[in-house]
Formats: C-alpha cells, structure tokens, sequence
C-alpha cells in the first residue's frame, strides 16, 4: 500500500477533494440590526441588515461561493409567524436585493416558522391530547405561504426545516399552483433533536419559550425513522434531501445517498462553534479540522456541504492552485 502513498504519486490517487461548488453560505439576515452584529457563540460569523445582503453575497460570490443560505430575524414576532410571509419581511428583502445585484447567486431560504413566532416553536402549537404541542396540519398553511412569499421574492431553492409531516407535497401544491413549478425544494428531510444547535439559536433568536423538539425532530438514535423522513420527503417530491447535523450521522448519510437524489449536509452551528473553540485555544489547526470534517461528509455521501466555513474554505482553496 505505501507504493501507492509515495509523495509524487498520492495527488493522482486523490478519491474525494472538496470544491467550491459543492459549499453553500448560510447568512443571517436581522432587521433590527442598523449595522453587522458578531454572533459570539460563532467567532467569525455576523447578522447583517438587510441593506448588507447584496454586498455580502457579492463578497461570496466573487470568493467563488454559487450558493447562499438564508435566514431572518425579524422585527416582530407573534403566534402564527405572520412576519416570515410579508412580502417586505427580511428575508424576502433580502432574497430580492441579492437576486439583484448578483442574479447568478442560487438563493436558497430556510422556510421555517421559529424565528418568527414569539413561543418559538417551528409552527401553530395548541392544546392536543399529550399538552401543547405544534399542530402539524394548520401549520403546513403557513409553510404554503413562507415558501410562496420567498418563491415570489426570487427564491430559486426552498428549503422546508420544520420537520412537519406532509410539508414537502404540501409546498410542492402550493408552488405549482402558482407558476413556480422551477423551484426547488431542498427538504431538511432527516434532522435530528440535536443538542448542536444551541449557538444557532442565539444568532438567529429562535429558541423556544417551552419543552423542546423532540416532538417533531428525530431522536439522535433511530436509524430507521431517520432513513424513513428522507424516503417519505423524496416520495413527495423533494428535490433535494439533508441530513443535518453532519459531522455525527455519516452512517445516515450514506444510507441516505442511496435513495437515488441529491444530498445536503449541514453542518451546523454547534459543529461550527466546537472547531471554532478548540482552535482557539490552539488545540486543533483549524483549517486542518475543517477540511479533514468537510472531507469526511462528502465522502460519506453529501453532494452539498452547508457551512458556516464556506467563505474560509474558498480562501483556503485558492491558497492550494
Ligand atoms: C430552524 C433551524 C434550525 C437550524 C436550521 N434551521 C434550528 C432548530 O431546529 O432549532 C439549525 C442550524 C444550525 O445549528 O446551524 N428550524
Ligand atoms: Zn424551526
């Protein structure tokens, strides 16, 4: 085997190597901010007002980035989320000004309703016969017009992370029916109740007020029910699946990459803050850890790696030509 590692010879052998195509940017758009705010759970990442949106995107694309993530703090909040399907709401201003000035960029937007509900939760709750709890058919209405509403703005990609049942057809319904049968949806199809998604939840400020997702999200240790959310998303017409997180569900992901249709990973927040940390206490070479993690995640199935790295990985990438 070592014949085959000899220096002059390994970059012939090279199986998988990141690319700049394969990263998508999330971004965090806050319209309460007048200028960027440091999210500090995330060293290097800010939430930006909307009026930074394009320049910020531009700045990613002309780094080599093809595709954002979005996502929005809103000024107001209440119990049905009505602020994520304003047509001026944050992200479909965003999503206008960015498909603007730098129209190749594929915008994508998180359609959820927890940054926008004061309780925090993913959609409607209400009494059920187990307590209060989110409703999953009078949320799906709401889910309909979030991705129409982002769909209108310019969306190429709609991406449903609320774990609901049904919410992909129900979008896909929606989205035909109103002309926007070349929109995407790339589901959240597995997403785990990951306790990884802590700094997340202060940069976007969408923590909940009570009990937790458990009752929407899959647990970290069922293998099945994680497999059987991508297939039921795929048979709805999903154009593109995800596992979230990344880094701690590879054996998921290659399952899942078996379906036969894209895959994103997600590597998410708290994966972000974990690296982040240890490097700064110089334990870990960063840029080391995340091309090694990001790697690993490709080579366990995913076609596209969302990371809070993206722009660092682009830079590092042109360091190696
Ligand atoms: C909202 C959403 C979450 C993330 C993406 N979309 C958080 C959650 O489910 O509480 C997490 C992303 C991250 O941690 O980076 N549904
Ligand atoms: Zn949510």
């Amino acid at each position: 085997m070592r014949r085959l590692r000899k220096r002059i010879i390994q970059p012939l052998l090279r199986d998988q190597a990141l690319q700049k195509t394969d990263l998508v940017a999330p971004l965090f758009i806050d319209e309460t901010a007048s200028s960027r705010r440091a999210i500090p759970s995330m060293p290097g990442q800010f939430r930006y007002p909307p009026r930074e949106a394009e320049s910020v995107a531009r700045d990613l694309w002309d780094a080599g980035i093809r595709a954002v993530l979005l996502f929005g703090v809103p000024k107001e909040k209440d119990a049905q989320a009505s602020s994520a399907y304003d047509p001026d709401g944050v992200v479909q201003r965003a999503v206008r000004s960015i498909k603007n000035s730098v129209p190749e960029m594929v915008v994508i937007t998180d359609v959820c309703a927890c940054e926008y509900t004061d309780h925090g939760h993913c959609g409607i709750v209400g009494d059920t016969r187990c307590g209060i709890d989110l409703l999953n058919d009078p949320s799906l209405d709401v889910m309909d017009r979030i991705a129409l509403s982002h769909a209108g703005s310019g969306a190429d990609v709609v991406a449903p992370s609320c774990m609901l049942d049904g919410v992909v057809q129900s979008i896909r319904h929606a989205l035909d029916r109103e002309g926007f049968e070349d929109v995407l949806i790339m589901s959240y199809s597995t997403k785990f109740a990951s306790a990884l998604y802590g700094p997340f939840r202060e940069a976007a400020d969408s923590g909940f007020q009570f009990a937790d997702r458990t009752t929407y999200q899959v647990h970290p240790g069922n293998t099945r029910e994680a497999v059987m959310e991508s297939m039921l998303d795929l048979d709805e017409g999903a154009d593109i699946l995800m596992v979230k997180p990344a880094g701690f569900y590879l054996d998921i992901l290659a399952e899942i990459r078996t379906l036969g249709i894209p895959v994103a990973a997600y590597q998410v927040s708290g994966e972000y803050a974990m690296i982040k940390a240890a490097a700064e206490k110089g334990w870990i070479k960063e840029k080391e850890v995340v091309i090694e993690s990001l790697t690993c995640i490709k080579r366990a199935g995913a076609d596209l790696l969302i990371t809070y790295f993206a722009r660092d990985v682009a830079g590092w990438l042109d360091e190696e030509q």
